[in-house]
């Protein structure tokens, strides 16, 4: 079987031969002695018209085909310069793989995303997602020829962890213990130590202390695998298991970590301009108007730059625009990060040295003693679609953090290790994968970037 994508690419060399294609069936039109299907073979955007004739012996049989249906079709390929599309294919045989039942959900009319989404095993069959998660897979691509054409080395960091990098204990854990019968200890409280691994363990919220534990050995490194929260939140941009890339650099400051993380994201949209063209105009002219200019002026300007600090100062005199006021101190909500990138600076934006108060244990403590070395990146659409920082590399700062904090030191007993045995200033990322992929493709909502989506009250497949 050739592919339908084989064929758009070297049309010449198919012209006029005889060709077979399998693919399923899109539409069906027939009148007395002939008739049209329109067939998708899921290589290529472009769907391939088959015109077939009564003197076939099963022309009957196919006339009655339902939309969804697998078929293979022999035949001769033509070009048709008068019509829509560039050829088709004229059936001497077609061979029926698989018929499809009257009750097909998905019809040639287009489907709402809300109803699409009730059918996760189906709507990878439409245009729609068809363009979502070619574009995925090409994306992830990407992302991983970046980092490997600049030496980084790739890391799988573990899914099962003892520890919570993010600190914000929202943590699904790992146990098999007996929940009806859980052992407690003198005290009434659980008794991890009867637990697999004789004590408490969770799904990785980040890979990010396991990553500089390789950074202090290799230098350059990332990983990118899958991350999972138990945030309550159910929003357009929060999936409870989402993929993550994260790099982690020795020798490097916070600049070298944006300049990075904006290489990395003018890369990753030159390279899926580049390589899915049709895929990119078809959101640009049903999903996201505008998204092709927005994308190619982002790859030819430079992002912005502003402290928490400023970013604060610009917002407080807009405060009678939201929902939840601004002032020092608080942590950016969606509306605010997405006012600063889409009507202040009206571009990418990384925001720097937010208050320590608000982040992470492990970020790098400024001079000032109230803020901290960090970056978010927000982008037009969303907000926020990477966090990162500078790391504390100073033991006893560290230490002194960690104690403030009150987290069980025994539990990192490794991370305050690197900082013993020649630490050194390095810095690192994490670019939420799925809100990548939403803004390189201008879909509006998580469930529809990710395959199989798990978030509040939704694990189906
Ligand atoms: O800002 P976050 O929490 O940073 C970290 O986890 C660091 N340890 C990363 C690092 O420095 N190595 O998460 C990073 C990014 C966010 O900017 C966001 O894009 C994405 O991960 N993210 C989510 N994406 C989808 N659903 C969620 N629930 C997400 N939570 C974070
Ligand atoms: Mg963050």
């Amino acid at each position: 079987l050739t592919t339908v994508k084989e064929i758009y690419r070297n049309r010449d060399k198919y012209l006029d031969q005889e060709i077979a294609v399998g693919g399923w069936v899109r539409s069906v039109r027939d009148s007395k002695t002939f008739g049209f299907i329109v067939l998708h073979d899921g290589t290529y955007f472009e769907t391939l018209q088959v015109v077939y004739h009564d003197n076939m012996e099963n022309f009957a049989q196919i006339s009655k085909l339902n939309v969804g249906a697998a078929i293979i079709v022999k035949g001769t390929l033509v070009a048709t310069p008068q019509a829509k599309q560039p050829f088709e294919i004229q059936a001497s045989e077609i061979t029926l793989e698989g018929a499809s039942a009257p009750d097909y959900p998905l019809q040639k009319k287009r489907h709402s995303l809300e109803y699409l989404r009730t059918m996760t095993h189906l709507r990878p069959r439409t245009n729609t997602f068809q363009a979502v998660f070619r574009v995925r897979s090409l994306c992830a691509y990407a992302i991983h020829k970046f980092f490997q054409e600049r030496g980084f080395v790739y890391v799988h960091t573990p899914l099962i962890t003892g520890s919570d990098c993010e600190g914000a204990g929202e943590m699904f854990q790992v146990t098999t213990l007996d929940l009806v019968n859980t052992p407690v200890d003198d005290q009434g409280k659980i008794d991890y130590s009867k637990d697999f691994f004789g004590k408490e363990t969770n799904l990785t919220v980040s890979g990010q202390l396991n990553c500089e534990t390789f950074a202090q050995a290799f230098r350059n490194v990332y990983t990118f695998g899958p991350t999972f929260r138990a945030e309550n939140s159910n929003t357009t941009r929060h999936a409870a298991e989402f993929w993550m890339i994260e790099p982690e650099c020795a020798f490097a400051d916070l600049q070298d970590d944006m300049d990075l993380a904006e290489a990395m994201l003018k890369y990753v949209i030159n390279f899926v301009l580049e390589n899915a063209p049709e895929e990119m105009n078809f959101f640009n002219s049903f999903v996201d108007k505008g998204l092709l200019d927005r994308l190619n002026h982002v790859v030819n300007s430079e992002f912005g730059r502003v402290t928490y600090t400023e970013a604060v100062e610009l917002l407080e005199k807009n405060n009678d625009k939201f929902d939840y006021k601004v002032s020092w101190g608080c942590d950016l909500q969606t509306e605010h990060e997405r006012y600063l990138t889409e009507q202040i600076f009206k571009k990418p934006i990384f925001v720097t040295d937010y208050p320590k108060e608000i982040k992470a244990f492990y970020m790098k403590q400024n001079q000032d003693g109230k803020t901290v070395a960090a970056m978010d990146c927000l982008v037009p659409g969303i907000g926020e679609i990477i966090g990162g920082s500078q790391r504390e590399e100073d033991y006893d700062k560290l230490k002194a953090r960690m104690d403030e904090l009150g987290m069980k030191e025994c539990d990192y007993d490794f991370y305050l290790d690197l900082r013993k045995y020649g630490t050194t200033r390095h810095a690192g990322f994490g670019l939420g994968f799925e809100r990548c992929v939403m803004y390189l493709t201008g879909m509006g909502n998580i469930r529809d970037v990710i395959p199989f989506p798990r978030t509040v009250n939704n694990c189906d497949l």
